[in-house]
């Protein structure tokens, strides 16, 4: 781990206009830094983006925090790793001088989770997310307040990972902590489509307007 680093790898892409988000961009298991950059640049044209490596590694694969088993978290991993991960944005915000009241996180699959644990534990760091094929990573302690916090949640039907009762039980948590959730429920499985794409866009897109 090299200091430079800011603690992970990444790339980060400066916004084109101060007033445009930063996009925390989350790869699924596998990934890299570089995976989801299109994305970001589909979601929200001249945001910043933020893409960190995930540091674990299962069978070479980066992911962002231990399982034990498919859909079975290491939860004093996932907490600690969240930790390290919400450590990451606030000193790269230093460095490159983004606004940490303008983060929004974009995850898909193991992405997606620990940026559901980074809402869960630390309710003040993302101003919006949006999770793609997502589970109910932890349950935290204390409730979290999430009452100005937007969250656009991408769930297939027929996900052969995740099932949909699973991410129900994401998607009432963070109602009950007063998260604003739009759901997008589609016949498919884990991938991310064009169609899934083209729904997050709109979303982020009216989000931004307001
Ligand atoms: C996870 O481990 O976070 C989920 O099972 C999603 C995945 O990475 O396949």
């Amino acid at each position: 781990m090299r200091e430079a680093d800011l603690g992970f790898k990444h790339q980060f892409v400066p916004a084109q206009s101060p007033s445009l988000p930063t996009l925390l961009l989350l790869h699924g298991t596998g990934g890299d830094e570089n995976d989801l950059l299109p994305l970001g640049q589909a979601l929200a044209p001249g945001a910043a983006l933020l893409s960190p490596r995930g540091k674990v590694l299962e069978n070479g694969m980066p992911r962002f925090f231990r399982r034990l088993a498919m859909g079975v978290f290491d939860e004093q991993d996932l907490r600690f790793r969240t930790r390290e991960l919400h450590e990451f944005v606030r000193a790269a915000s230093d460095r490159y001088g983004f606004d940490l009241g303008n983060v929004v996180a974009v995850g898909y699959s193991n992405g997606a989770n620990i940026a559901g644990s980074m809402l869960l534990l630390y309710p003040e760091a993302l101003r919006a997310a949006l999770l793609l094929s997502p589970m109910l990573p932890l349950k935290p302690e204390q409730m979290p307040n999430l009452k100005s916090v937007a969250v656009f949640v991408a769930a297939g039907r027929a996900d052969p990972i995740v099932a949909p009762e699973n991410t129900r039980q994401l998607v009432l948590l963070l109602e009950q902590a007063g998260a604003d959730v739009t759901e997008h429920w589609h016949q498919g499985g884990h991938e991310l489509t064009h169609p899934v794409v083209e729904e997050a866009h709109q979303w982020l897109s009216s989000l931004l307007r307001t």
